[in-house]
């Protein structure tokens, strides 16, 4: 099967040019200008920019998280990811306390397999790591399970010390892992929770409010200075304000290999959502949680400066009705988490292009390339080069879209850019040269998308 995008205009990480691209079964074959080949299907992207699908390293399907699953899973949710042009993901396995991390995969990979519409990875969630299991991050390492998430908050759920965060990154500077930080100091932050609720302060805002970006900047300092000490490099997931931002930018000055992601949610919402009326607020409890409004402009620059390296979603959805009440009365049982893995590249590109904060070669660096290279994927993923995966797509940087649960396709009953107008969206999408989106309907199958193992880190 050969098809012939026609007629767009490139844009990767590092270059903007007019010119046609030749698919070969699943990988590009041919770039050039008014190429003149037979092909099956041509698709004409006159007036388009031709991307490399997005890649979103941080997404959370199917997960058992706050006494309910997160609510899209592998079919739903990658079926979403593809509407918005994200043709990869990276999706979290977690290590049940006692159990193996090979447990983990396995039951991640069961979840996903049959499933996913696009293209799939793993990190591997540590809860607990006795020095019986370090050789298991090993092997999953050899499995292509090149990354590994530990959280700094969420006691007696997820959080591990620090004796064990040290473990984890010093096998990770001999194995080539990165390690992806959950930065929060969850110590404290448990005591200002129960303060709160001794207190009678029950109502959505006091997530916010027990969970201030001192809590964040202290834990994000701490991980860095544990990765220095083992000589890893860090990722730190999910940034939110300015506080950790400062220390990453700390780091990098000195020439330490720390990076980070930031979300859309951090960059759009602010703490005055969780001050709309009623039970409204539970929509937006996320951890972190959204931050007041000065800090957004403070991410942007730090997207646009390469002190963030990385936009990812961090999407892991629960129903307002039934998911998101299990906290009514109570903020602390509010499940955390937001759904976004659909509407990235649009955000960051309405956001970051049309906002004149960065340039579309930077917009397919943080939404694409960069994640790509991070972890292990580039230049399979995140290029348009011959012999990449045809992985592309056919994006009107001039189409007007309004985000609403009414017309999103992710499984979940409200949206948290509700009304939202946002320039640029994708019309066209291929996974591995099959196109999989166009006139506005998914045209792939579920249980196309395949696993993806990946290499070791080694830099960007
Ligand atoms: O609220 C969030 N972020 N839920 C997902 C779990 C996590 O910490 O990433
Ligand atoms: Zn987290
Ligand atoms: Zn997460």
């Amino acid at each position: 099967m050969r098809t012939l995008i026609k007629n767009g205009t490139i844009v990767t990480a590092v270059d903007t040019y007019p010119a046609d691209v030749l698919i070969a079964d699943e990988k590009i074959a041919v770039l050039g200008k008014g190429l003149e080949v037979k092909a099956d299907r041509i698709l004409d992207a006159t007036g388009r920019y031709v991307i490399p699908g997005g890649l979103d390293a941080h997404t959370h399907l199917d997960m058992p998280f706050g006494g309910t699953i997160s609510s899209d899973d592998f079919q739903t949710g990658t079926i979403a990811a593809a509407y918005g042009g994200t043709t990869t993901l990276i999706d979290f396995a977690i290590q049940a306390k006692g159990e193996p991390l090979r447990k983990a995969f396995d039951t991640w990979m069961g979840k996903a397999s049959g499933k996913a519409a696009i293209d799939y990875a793993f990190h591997c969630i540590v809860t607990d790591l006795p020095d019986s299991r370090i050789p298991e991050m090993d092997e999953l390492v050899r499995e292509g399970v090149t990354s590994f998430k530990l959280f700094m908050a969420y006691p007696g759920v997820l959080m591990v010390d620090d004796g064990t965060i040290f473990k984890a990154l010093s096998q990770a500077a001999k194995n080539g892992a990165l390690i992806c930080m959950h930065a929060e100091n969850g110590g404290a932050i448990d005591v200002l929770v129960k303060r709160a609720l001794a207190e009678g302060k029950t109502a959505p805002k006091y997530h916010a409010l027990t969970r201030p970006t001192t809590a964040e900047g202290e834990a994000t300092g701490r991980a860095i200075a544990l990765a220095e000490m083992a000589g890893a490099p860090i990722y730190i997931v999910h940034m939110s304000c300015n506080d950790a931002l400062q220390k990453v930018r700390e780091a990098r000055d000195r020439g330490l290999p720390a990076y980070a992601e930031t979300c859309p949610q951090y960059l759009f919402l602010s703490y005055d959502n969780y001050e709309a009326p009623g039970f409204e607020g539970a929509k937006y409890v996320m951890t972190p949680p959204l931050r007041p409004r000065w800090h957004q402009e403070e991410l942007w620059k730090g997207l646009a400066k390469d002190q963030l390296q990385v936009v990812s979603t961090d999407h892991c959805p629960f129903c307002f009705k039934e998911q998101k009440e299990l906290g009514k009365g109570d903020f602390s049982k509010i499940p955390n988490g937001a759904p976004g893995i659909e509407h990235r590249l649009s955000l960051i590109y309405h956001g970051g292009v049309r906002g004149s904060r960065f340039s579309v070669n930077r917009w397919v660096e943080l939404c694409s390339t960069a994640p790509a290279k991070l972890f292990g994927l580039y230049p399979r993923k995140g290029a348009i080069a011959v012999g990449s995966d045809a992985d592309l797509v056919i994006f009107n940087p001039n189409a007007k879209a309004t985000l609403s649960a009414r017309t999103h396709h992710m499984r979940v009953d409200y949206s948290a850019y509700e009304g939202l107008e946002v320039q640029g969206a994708p019309e066209v999408v291929l996974s591995r040269g099959r196109v999989i989106i166009e006139n506005g309907e998914f045209v792939g199958k579920p249980g196309q998308g395949r696993f993806l193992k990946r290499a070791t880190y080694s830099g960007l």
